[in-house]
């Protein structure tokens, strides 16, 4: 089927009380693994795209592989820019064809926030497209985070009322404890923020860095109200970790299809079990 919009997949999603996995590519072989992963488990899936991801593969070669999986696929198959940078990227995402963009306007005053992510709301509804929007700063792994700072750091959820009123966002990534990469030692996750956004706001939230976060504590937050999660970490593991194996199993291998191939099962694998996790099997 053709792709479709974000916003329909994560609606039905809050209503039911399970999340959508939005997972990152990179390559033809992690867009395929997606795509299999969500057929295999007749779910709902989100092919998402980072600004690496678009400096590596290209813009045009993300649109055109994940379109050509979607109309192959009887699953329904949302394209999405991840931490959009501009109104201009978001317009040149729209014009490759993505169904949703998110606007990261969390380095930014809530004012600045606003405004930017209001005007992407204004240009991209009329044309069926979502919008997810971050308030707070979700950061990396890397980034010394001292606790006395996480507060400021972390989603207000007085300031998310206000900003999903303002905006009419479709989707709210929130700032709640987890972080991208790899983490160092387990994620403390503020839930009693989280259940406070959920009071304040009734769209669907986005949980991201949830590589690692351990699956009692991705269940809690899709219960407290998280509809979409998003996973890259885990991706390249899986992928990676494959291909390693191969190569010390057969360090002379010259034929890249013999590594690509068993990267591209065990990413399946993975997204597999994380659509499982997420509650959206059978969803679709
Ligand atoms: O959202 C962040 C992604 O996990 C990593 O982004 O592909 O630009 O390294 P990247
Ligand atoms: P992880 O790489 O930590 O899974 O985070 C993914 C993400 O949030 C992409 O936006
Ligand atoms: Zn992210």
């Amino acid at each position: 089927m053709s792709l479709v919009s974000m916003a329909e997949i994560l609606r039905d999603a809050q209503k039911g009380g399970y999340a959508i996995g939005a997972f990152n590519c990179n390559n033809m072989e992690i867009v395929q693994a997606i795509v299999a992963a969500a057929e295999a488990e007749k779910s709902p899936v989100i092919v998402q795209a980072s600004q690496g991801a678009m400096r590596y593969a290209g813009i045009e070669y993300i649109a055109a592989m994940t379109c050509l999986a979607a109309e192959k696929a009887s699953v329904p198959v949302a394209l999405h820019l991840d931490h959009g940078t501009s109104f201009a990227q978001v317009m040149n995402c729209v014009r490759n064809n993505f169904t949703s963009v998110m606007i990261d306007g969390s380095q930014l005053s809530l004012e600045d926030n606003i405004a930017l992510t209001k005007k992407v709301v204004e240009a991209v509804r009329p044309l069926g497209i979502s919008v997810e929007a971050e308030l707070g700063k979700i950061g990396g792994t890397e980034d010394d985070i001292s606790v006395s700072a996480e507060d400021a750091l972390f989603t207000d959820p007085n300031e998310a009322e206000i900003f999903v009123r303002e905006t009419q966002v479709d989707a709210l990534a929130v700032a709640i404890g987890t972080a991208h990469g790899q983490y160092k030692g387990v994620p403390k996750l503020d839930f009693d923020r989280l259940e406070e956004i959920r009071k304040r706001v009734d769209i669907p939230i986005v949980l991201h860095g949830s590589s690692g976060v351990p699956d009692e504590d991705i269940r809690k937050a899709i219960s407290l109200g998280v509809s979409k999660v998003n996973i890259d970490t885990n991706i390249r593991e899986a992928f990676m970790n494959a291909a390693r194996k191969v190569i010390a199993e057969h360090p002379n291998e010259i034929d890249p299809r013999k590594i690509l191939g068993p990267a591209r099962e065990a990413t399946t694998e993975i997204i597999r079990e994380k659509i499982r996790l997420f509650g959206s099997s059978g969803k679709a």
